[in-house]
């Protein structure tokens, strides 16, 4: 647990042979597999960020999702962390796995 102390952090580890990251998130944990579904690259290592929109108005900008998009850094594809779904097509998805914490350690669930 100490590898994921904080939000924003994440650890990559191997589960039988696949690449899992563990991404903690307002205090939550994630799982996505290391594989981005275009060209096979490692998704989970590029940069975390958030997400703006449009507000009512359609002047002022809000950001939301701060910390929940990973950005694929090969190509540029963002996916919802807490989701595992492409965030401009929902019909393409990486697997989102549960998580359970106990004590101080984070099993992922696949
Ligand atoms: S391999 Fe991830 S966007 Fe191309």
């Amino acid at each position: 647990m100490e590898d994921l102390a904080t939000d924003g952090d994440r650890i990559i580890v191997d589960i039988e042979g696949q690449e899992v990251a563990v991404f903690r998130i307002k205090d939550e944990f994630h799982a996505l597999p290391n594989f981005c579904p275009h060209q096979a690259a490692p998704l989970c290592e590029g940069e975390l960020t958030g997400r703006m929109v449009v507000g009512d108005d359609g002047w002022e900008w809000e950001y939301v999702q701060e910390d929940e998009i990973i950005t694929c850094p090969w190509h540029g594809w963002k996916f919802d962390v807490t989701k595992g779904t492409n965030i401009k097509d929902q019909t393409i998805a990486v697997p989102h796995y549960d998580v359970e914490v106990k004590g101080d350690n984070v099993y992922v669930i696949r």
